[in-house]
């Protein structure tokens, strides 16, 4: 093997699988195919993309350059800027002026500008390259890229035409996963796949990033594996829990799940959205189905904000005696 080939070979799997052209890229066929109309006709606009992480948009964006631009050309005419790097407005100011305002050496065609992660721009850098995009309109195009399309200021949304990158199906991200597993020749059970698609919720990257994890660390990716990979609670883990909760006095449960807690370095959090599940599987009376919910999303919030995951626990605990107790007191009465 030569060295390119090694070095390739060692690239994390979301890089080394990343579309190389647009044909590659799953779902946003819709997209891909009006992107395709504007650059045939040669009628470029400013693009905006905006959707949740792992979609593709860093993806489409650099296979579409690499229709439109040569090899050759494509370091001269394509900026590919991460926001995040530097969000100060000196970016815009002196990177994307110097390169915009460089004539091309080829005589058609426009200039390439991509702003990655652009919510992470200052709002001053934004409205200097309001300016900027103006200015350099007759032969640069920008295609800005961001997670939430609220953190670009209105003037820039405005100048651009947007594309939204939804969450990819379980459909769509089935067959990507098996090219992968199929390349690799990563051994993985039809439960595994489900977890790791399950665990994903529409991120291709996270998806493969579990199935690299998880095919390195076990011989067989598995449901448990690809659970225990990501340190997400097993089923049975959450079927102890929630047997715990409903049968155990308050010190027993909580001393247990506390132990559980601790040896597998779970998060109460991800305890939380599992018991959630069964919470509305079990056949609760609605009265306290609404109460236990509604406990457990008061925890959830608590939880978000940094407090004690023993105190939170203990709460989780409390709300099902309480429950319990509701449910013995009526049945006597
Ligand atoms: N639509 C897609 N089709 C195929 N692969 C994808 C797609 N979206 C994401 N991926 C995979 O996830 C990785 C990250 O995608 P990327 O385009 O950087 O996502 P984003 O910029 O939306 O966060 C890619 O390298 C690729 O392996
Ligand atoms: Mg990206």
């Amino acid at each position: 093997m030569d060295g390119g080939n090694k070095e390739k070979s060692n690239l994390p799997w979301i890089e080394k699988y990343r579309p190389q052209n647009l044909e590659e890229l799953i779902s946003h066929n819709d997209i891909v195919n009006t992107i395709k109309k504007f650059v045939s006709e040669d009628r470029l606009p400013h693009l905006l993309f905006y959707g949740p992480p792992g979609t593709g948009k860093t993806s489409t964006i650099l296979a579409v350059a690499k229709q439109i631009y040569s090899p050759k050309e494509f370091n001269s005419m394509v900026l590919e800027l991460n926001a995040s790097d530097d969000r100060g407005i000196g970016i815009v100011r002196e990177n994307i002026l110097s390169f915009a305002s460089t004539r091309t050496i080829f005589k058609s065609g426009f200039k390439l500008v991509i702003l990655d992660e652009a919510d992470a721009m200052t709002r001053d850098a934004q409205n200097a390259l309001r300016r900027v995009i103006e200015k350099f309109t007759e032969n640069t195009r920008f295609c800005i890229i961001c997670n939430y399309l609220s953190k670009i200021i209105p003037a820039l949304q405005s100048r651009c035409t947007r594309f939204r990158f939804a969450p990819l199906s379980t459909d769509q991200m089935l067959p990507r996963l098996e090219h992968v597993i199929k390349q690799e020749g990563v051994n993985v059970t039809q439960d595994g796949m489900k977890a790791i698609v399950t665990l994903a919720c529409g991120d291709m990257r996270r998806s493969l990033n579990i199935l690299q994890s998880a095919s390195m660390a076990f011989d067989e990716v598995t449901e448990d594996n690809v659970y225990l990979c990501v340190g997400h609670p097993l089923r049975k883990d959450i079927e102890n829990i929630v047997q715990w909760l409903l049968n155990s006095s308050f010190t027993e449960a909580y001393k247990n799940i506390l132990q559980l807690k601790s040896a597998k370095g779970l998060a109460l959090q991800d305890i939380l959205t599992e018991v959630h599940v069964y919470v509305h599987r079990i056949d609760f009376p609605v009265k306290i189905r609404i109460h236990l919910l509604d406990k457990m999303a008061e925890t959830e919030y608590r939880l978000m904000s940094g407090t004690n995951e023993r105190i939170q626990l203990g709460s989780v605990v409390s709300a099902f005696q309480v429950v319990r107790d509701t449910i013995v007191e009526e049945a006597a009465a």
